[in-house]
């Protein structure tokens, strides 16, 4: 099935971030904890950078886990940002280890070889052109910074995109099923991101199926490859 792109990149109107901030990813959400423990061995520290991160979920859980983390976590949309920022006034002690940016990749604001690990769950799909987000994580990590980005795969057919909302958004309200949809036409096959690493040299990230709906990329960034 041809690659039909998001009809817009952010999530910006409010009753889209409401609605995704209220929806229950926690299945996901833990498959990309699980990755992040196994690419670590268990002990996530320092500083991490969360690319996309819609209403702070993943980072907020990720906090909650490993006391010695720190955050940064970006997104273009204030809408989600808005949420993020009252989930951390609702929890002073994570809130004060997770630092907010409301920035739009690709962006020159963020620091050069500033981060420990490099996170992302969901956003390559969203972006017009992906190079965004590889060349982001290259200017970010520095040796050995740990990178995961997951995000959904594009399935082969349209029946098998009604089959996946079928199975995971049966009783959710259309507005989340509509998004759910686009996203998975949007999203990229596990070849695809092959080939997409492979041109901006980050050969060093193993790229495989994580779900029956979700793709992982992940590794210890080598600067010089
Ligand atoms: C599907 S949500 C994923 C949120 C979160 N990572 C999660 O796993 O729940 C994608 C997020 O990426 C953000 N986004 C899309 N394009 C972006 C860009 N170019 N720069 C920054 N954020 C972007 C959207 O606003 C949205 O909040």
């Amino acid at each position: 099935m041809q690659r039909t792109p998001e009809p817009a990149e952010l999530m910006d109107d409010h009753e889209q971030a409401r609605a995704y901030a209220s929806a229950n990813f926690s299945e996901a959400n833990e498959l990309f904890a699980d990755l992040l423990h196994q690419l670590g061995h268990g002990d996530i520290s320092g500083c991490a950078l969360d690319l996309g991160c819609g209403p702070a979920d993943i980072p907020l859980a990720l906090l909650r886990q490993y006391p010695q983390l720190r955050i940064d976590a970006l997104d273009g949309a204030p809408a989600m940002l808005d949420i993020a920022q009252k989930r951390c006034d609702a929890d002073p002690e994570l809130g004060q280890r997770l630092k907010l940016l409301c920035q739009t990749l690709p962006t020159t604001e963020l620091a050069q070889d500033g981060y420990d690990a490099i996170l992302s769950n969901s956003l390559l799909h969203h972006l017009a052109d992906p190079s965004d987000l590889w060349l982001t994580v290259k200017h970010c990590a520095g040796d050995n910074t740990a990178i995961l980005i997951m995000d959904l795969a594009r399935p082969a057919s349209p029946l098998a995109v009604d089959s996946l909302v079928e199975t995971y958004a049966m009783n959710e309200p259309e507005v989340l099923r509509e998004d759910f949809r686009n996203s998975l036409h949007a999203a990229y096959t596990v070849e695809e991101i092959e080939q997409q690493l492979a041109q901006h040299g980050l050969r060093e990230l193993e790229v495989s199926m994580v779900s029956d709906r979700h793709w992982a990329a992940r590794g210890s960034y080598r600067p010089n490859n």
